[in-house]
Formats: C-alpha cells, structure tokens, sequence
C-alpha cells in the first residue's frame, strides 16, 4: 500500500473518527516511530560486505584497489601470515598492477589498545587512501581501527569504542575502504562491522561496533586457510560454532528494547531475525558435517573450503543478530590469561586464543538458556546432526546440545575447562568482577544475568568435560 494511500485512509477513518473505533491495523499507526508506547524494536537491517568467494580469487584484489582509484595503500598482515600463501599472493596481485604499497607486519595477536594503537600511529603517518587485511581477526580488526582513525585523525581511541568503557560516536568521516582477506575460518570479521581489543586496565576485552567499518570488500579465498595450523583450525572452528550458536539463540529483535529513535541508532547487534538466522543455520549445518575433518585432516581442501564458508556465513549472522553470553564471559578469559596455552600461538605474552576462550564457558552458557528458547536450541542441536525428536522437554534438549559441544573439545582434546588453562575457583571473583560491567547490559541474552549468575557460569566451567 503506498503512503498516499494509507494517508488517505487514515484521513478517512482516524480523521473523521473516534480514535477507539480505529481499526488497529491502520497502516499509518503501525508505521509510526514514536506515538505509541511500544518500548521494543519492530525493525532489523542486514549489514554486510560485499563477499567474492572463490579459490585463488586473492589475485584479484589488485584490480579492486586500481578501481577504488587509490593511490597508496596499506596492507597490513602479522609477521605469521607474512609467509604463507595468503599474503604471497595478495603482494602480487598489487605488483602485477602496480600499486604503490607499503606493509605494516607488527600486529599483536589477541590485539590491546596500545597494539591498535601503533597500527593507527603507522596509517596516520602517510596519505594512505586505502587498506588492506591479510590475516585472520587480529589482523582485520587492527586494520578496521587503522582506517577508521585514519580517517578520523582528531579522534581519541575511546571515542569510537562502546560502552561501558567507551563512548560509541559516530565518526565524522566515512572510514576509508578497506578489503578484507581472511586466513582464518574463523572470526567472520570479513563481514563484519566490529573490531575487538583488550583493554588491560580493565582486565577485559571490549571492542568498536559502529556499521561504517564493515570491509569494502571481503576477499574470502579457501587456498588461504589451507595453511592453518591444527590449534588455530580448531579455536577459529569453535569461533565460528559461537557465533553461530550465539546469534540463532539470541533474544529476537523485536523483543529487544529499546526501541531506537533513529535507524542510526539502532544497535549493530539487534538480536536473532529471520535473515540472520538463514546464515547461522547454515553455518551450524557445515559445521556439524565438516569441522572434525577440517582439523583432523588439513590436507582436506573440501572440509578447510567449507568452514571458510561456515565463518562467512556466521559472521554475517552474528554480525547483525549479535553474539550474548559465550562471548560476554570470554573477554574477561582472555584478558587474565596465566600463561600459553596453545600451541601455534604466539608465545610471547600470556594468550588465550578467542575461540577457546569463547568455548569454555559455551556448556554452561547454553544450559542456562534453554529454557528461554527451547525450540531454537532444539534446532540448533538438530542442525548440528543430533538425532533428537522435536517434541523432546528442556532437560533433554539442553543435554543433547551441551553433549555435543563437549564431544568437539574432547575429541580435539582442548584445554578441559578454565583449570585447563591455569585459572583457579579463586580467580572466578576477578573474572566475575570485570564481566559484571558489561554482560548483565547485553540487551540480546536471552535470558538476563547477574553478578551471581555470571560467577556460577565461570564455576561451573571450571572443568567442562
Ligand atoms: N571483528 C569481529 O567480528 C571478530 C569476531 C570474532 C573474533 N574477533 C577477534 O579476532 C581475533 C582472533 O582472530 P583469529 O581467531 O582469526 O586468529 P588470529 O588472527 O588471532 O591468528 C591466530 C594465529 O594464527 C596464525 N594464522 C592465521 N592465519 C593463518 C594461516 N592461514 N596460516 C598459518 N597461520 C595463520 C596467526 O599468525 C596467529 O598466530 C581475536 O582478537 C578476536 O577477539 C573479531
Ligand atoms: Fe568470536
């Protein structure tokens, strides 16, 4: 019906008539934003980047900045990533049409504020017009900050940063155009419109979600993970199995509040919808027929091909339905790291790798929720490959899913639990202390949290499997 029309009809029937005998449906009153007292959201929008998938397609990316019309360009990678396949190529693909270029390797893995910090100092430093990630999320979300406070020279780091530790702004700039590259399977930060440090002051990660630094392009080329050592095949697997978890049982969009007063305002993280969902489904699916095979055997070009396409997919899930508790409670993991962990792994700081950190609690989390969603996580269980019938009760459900999660670990043979990876019943106060300011705020959890449910998670993945 077009607004004329509804205008015309309203003019007629709320117009002329008492208020009580308008028919609910009208049109016009749906539509409007603020004259009713509907606190919750009734609206989602899909953000996303353009995505070109195939293999060998990192060649390209030389034609996509000659088209971008830059002139120069900074490609930023991690001194690890600099010796594989992945970045061999996207060096050529410049010099076979000869961009001017200059490469910035020092990227941290699990990056800090103080390591963005340096990426951003070295992109201000010269007119670069352009960027380029070759790596896996450390590296695409240090390089969403350089260009973002490259093109917003007078911004301080927090403004750009969320709440509660920043002060979300909209940048006055645009974020120049970056092209993504993953060589992880993975993040899906290809797609999507966060970059995530830790803060160190606050024992906690926290990150920038604003929809401007969503990748120009991502580039997602299977050759590229091909090189992925067992542990960073497995902790970016799990990443991806989050995100697709998290967003398909996150609360739905329309009961999140509250509702925005402008489409701008509206979160980068909106809650579970239908579009969203399509992608996380599919992403539970592959994963469940693909990702033991992806790590036990890396030669197998199809499961690495298909699991790169499960983090794409995930990430534009997640990336705007949202991720809740798993999430939540890893960042606070990550920041208090003992020691290392993980093997392949940089093993220079103390280093949590996310998707680990993000899977300890991923058993205790989901059994909290299911009874907030016991159809979706019944869906989710089944799409995974569980043989469970669809009139199964709650206990059954959460049982069946929690199961399969703990299968993964045990047969990759992970760190069992947060005592796996050196923490201790009395370090769960200060994992507690640093989640309490940010996960009993996350609008989308399906079911609300506070400071003892938060420590009772954490106690209870003290040992997971
Ligand atoms: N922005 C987002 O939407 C988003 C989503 C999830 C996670 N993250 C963030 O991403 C980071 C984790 O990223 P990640 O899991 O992709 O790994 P990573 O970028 O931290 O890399 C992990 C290790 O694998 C190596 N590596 C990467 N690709 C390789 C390859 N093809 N061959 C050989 N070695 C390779 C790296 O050098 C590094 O040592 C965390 O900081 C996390 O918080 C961001
Ligand atoms: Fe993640």
């Amino acid at each position: 019906m077009s607004a004329s029309l509804a205008r015309g009809m309203l003019h007629k029937m709320g117009g002329s008539c008492c208020p009580h005998h308008a028919p609910t449906t009208n049109p016009f009153r749906m539509a409007k934003l603020h004259g009713n007292n509907k606190s919750t959201d009734y609206a989602f929008e899909m953000v996303c980047s353009t995505l070109r998938f195939g293999k060998g397609v990192t060649l390209e990316i030389g034609y996509d900045v000659r088209n971008l019309g830059a002139k120069k360009t900074l490609l930023i990678t991690d001194k690890n990533v600099q010796n594989t396949i992945a970045f061999k190529n996207a060096e050529q693909a410049l010099k076979m049409v000869n961009i001017e270029y200059e490469i910035f390797d020092d990227v941290l893995i699990e990056p800090s504020e103080k390591s963005m910090q340096k990426a951003i100092a070295f992109a201000k430093s010269k007119p670069f017009d352009s960027f380029i990630a070759v790596g896996g999320g450390s590296v695409i979300d240090t390089t969403k900050a350089a260009a973002l406070y490259a093109s917003n020279p007078e911004a301080d780091f927090l403004d750009f940063v969320g709440p509660p530790f920043g002060k979300s702004l909209q940048p006055k700039n645009p974020m120049l155009p970056l092209i993504a590259v993953p060589t992880t399977a993975g993040t899906g930060s290809e797609t999507t419109a966060a970059a995530i440090m830790d803060l160190p002051e606050h024992k906690c990660k926290t990150g920038i979600r604003l929809r401007c630094i969503k990748p120009y392009l991502a580039v997602v080329d299977p050759l590229n993970v091909m090189s992925m050592p067992r542990n960073v095949a497995i902790y970016s697997g799990f990443d991806v199995l989050c995100h697709a978890l998290e967003s398909y049982t996150a609360l739905p969009y329309d009961q999140r509040s509250p509702r925005p007063a402008r489409p701008e305002v509206r979160p980068v993280y909106q809650g579970s919808n239908p579009i969203s969902d399509v992608w996380s489904r599919e992403a539970l699916r592959i994963i469940g027929q693909y990702f033991r095979r992806s790590v036990f055997d890396p030669s197998d070009e199809e499961a690495r091909t298909e699991m790169l396409k499960a983090s794409s997919f995930a990430g534009i899930g997640f990336g705007n339905a949202g991720v809740h508790l798993c999430h939540g409670l890893s960042y606070p993991i990550s920041s208090q790291a003992k020691g290392c962990v993980a093997h392949d792994y940089p093993q220079d700081k103390n280093l949590i790798p996310h998707g680990l950190s993000v899977m300890t609690t991923a058993v205790a989390d989901f059994e909290f929720t299911t009874a907030a969603c016991p159809d979706r996580h019944l869906v989710a269980a089944q799409t995974l490959g569980a043989d469970i019938p669809n009139n199964a009760d709650n206990e059954y459900i959460s049982r069946t899913l929690c199961d399969q999660l703990r299968g993964f670990m045990k047969d990759f043979g992970v760190p069992n639990g947060l005592k796996g990876m050196g923490f201790e019943y009395s370090d769960i106060d200060h994992l507690t202390e640093a989640a309490s300011h940010s996960v009993p705020n996350i609008v989308i959890s399906p079911k609300s949290t506070d400071r003892d449910i938060i420590s009772k998670l954490y106690e209870k993945s003290l040992t997971v499997y």
